[in-house]
């Protein structure tokens, strides 16, 4: 059997180990991995001599505003800098216009990534409180999981209260689905941000005092019981606080089904960065004070956070260099810049590249019930790989960036470790440092994704299985 491409000369990293190895690639699948000599013939050979071959990152958590700002970004501009970023696979957030809500307005968002994608992608449904009964239509149009917006942010989603959330966790737990959480308490954020603005208080420091840590500790308890109860599987969104890793590990402990995922922001920047990138740092939740950081990277190095993901949130200059905090959209981009970021700290001695791939491709696929099609460079998985040249430096510039949001506090950065060559399925999506001709190539994986079977619990108490008792009931009085 003959190769359609094989790579030789590189380091391929795994999870556990580096080796030196080729890989074969047929049919946009890995055929072998092993030593060169034992490849079999192939129409192209790529040399990766002094590279690492990466499985392609796996970014869960990015808003490529598509449909409705096309000024922020669309699928194109968002997955062509997830090829420059080394990232492979992109879910997409729900907070788009209108919200992924139905199976309508789902079935509109896939035909538009699927034309315009260079890398593949998961798309999110949206669990919220109006749209309860749109769920089934959402799972029939393949969704990668959910997104339940338990705070306010962007996009002005409502945030289900206690009661909602209880009944959308119990269809959730039925689906066996994740659900992602942006996972801040709405009436503590509501009341602060209430007060402080009644107060004539509009600088940004503001907005970190509308939510302190309280509010996720509170939100991922309240999630965690709420998932304990049910059985639905959670994904606790980007981690900002060392306060809310305890309800997160304590959960954990107790069995429920809760994953983790922090962002390089979170990592690298702190209330100490304010004054340098006024407002273009603000984001929900908020970058925070110093003390922060090195709990966070505890947790992602023992496994609490188990991901490491982007909240890609791109907005234009002018939307985030108002003067009044309360004016300015919140986030920034990151996909394009997570992996340099990391690499730089892998390059630091902070953590090894295996741990890297485990927390950017490994556990996402695994948690996503992708993997080993996704996030591993095995027999028979997808073809989709990051080729870094870990020697690299490089300068972050806003403008040079593939995203069309040209701002973020990641600007004039220097970084050692960078994507040189991305492919997708057996097929670059960028080489050199340059865009391939990928327009339309990205797949949506929710065709592949295969979550264990769903564990539901208490399922007598459900709102379904009560209302479906009482509909019984009464056909037997009836009859
Ligand atoms: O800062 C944020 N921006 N946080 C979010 O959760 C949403 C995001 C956005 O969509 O802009
Ligand atoms: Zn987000």
């Amino acid at each position: 059997m003959s190769a359609d491409l094989v790579i030789h000369n590189g380091r391929v990293v795994t999870p556990d180990a580096v080796l030196e190895a080729s890989i074969a690639i047929k049919d946009g699948k890995v055929l072998a991995v092993g030593a060169s000599e034992a490849m079999p013939p192939a129409k192209e050979t790529f040399d990766a001599t002094g590279l690492h071959i990466l499985p392609g990152a796996i970014d869960d958590h990015v808003h490529f505003r598509d449909p409705g700002y096309p000024h922020k970004e669309d699928w194109e501009s968002g997955t062509a800098a997830a090829a420059f970023g080394g990232v492979t696979c992109v879910f997409d957030m729900p907070n788009t216009i209108p919200p992924t809500a139905d199976g309508k307005i789902l079935a509109a968002k896939h035909a538009i990534a699927a034309s315009k994608a260079h890398v593949d992608f998961g798309l999110y449904g949206l669990l919220g409180d109006e749209n309860l009964a749109t769920v089934p239509e959402l799972l029939d149009g393949g969704i990668i999981g959910f997104k339940l917006y338990m705070g306010n942010t962007f996009g002005k989603i409502a945030s289900p209260d206690t009661g909602a959330t209880l009944e959308l966790f119990e269809v959730a737990a039925a689906s066996g689905k994740r659900v992602s959480l942006h996972a801040e308490n709405n009436d503590i954020m509501e009341r602060r941000q209430k007060r402080l603005m009644a107060a004539g208080i509009h600088d940004q420091f503001a907005h970190l005092a509308a939510r302190p840590p309280v509010v996720a500790i509170e939100a991922v308890s309240r999630a965690a019981i709420l998932a304990e109860w049910t059985g639905a599987r959670i994904h606790v969104l980007h981690i900002s606080s060392a306060d809310e890793l305890r309800p997160l590990r304590e959960a954990k402990a107790r069995g429920v089904d809760i994953t983790g995922e922090t962002c390089p922001h979170y990592l690298m920047l702190s209330t100490e960065d304010y004054t340098r990138v006024p407002g273009i740092i603000a984001v929900n939740p908020p970058v925070r004070e110093k003390r922060n950081q090195a709990p966070i990277w505890q947790a992602l190095l023992d496994g609490s956070i188990d991901v490491i993901a982007t909240d890609h949130a791109p907005h234009a200059p002018e939307e985030k260099t108002r003067n009044d905090i309360w004016t300015v959209d919140c986030g920034f981009p990151g996909v394009e810049t997570q992996m340099p970021l990391m690499l730089t700290e892998v390059n630091a001695g902070r953590m090894s590249i295996s741990d890297y791939v485990r927390m950017s491709a490994y556990n996402p696929a695994r948690i996503w019930g992708l993997y080993p099609r996704k996030g591993a460079l095995l027999p028979g998985s997808d073809a989709d790989i990051a080729i870094v040249d870990l020697g690299r430096e490089h300068t972050i510039r806003d403008a040079d960036i593939q995203s069309r949001s040209k701002i973020s506090p990641w600007d004039g950065r220097k970084v050692k470790g960078l994507p040189v060559h991305t492919i997708v399925r057996g097929r670059f999506v960028m080489k050199d440092r340059t865009l391939m001709d990928t327009k339309g190539w990205g797949r949506s994986v929710h065709t592949i994704q295969q979550m264990p079977a769903p564990q539901i619990r208490n399922a007598e108490h459900t709102m379904q299985a009560i209302t479906a008792q009482r509909s019984a009931g009464r056909r037997e009085q009836i009859a």
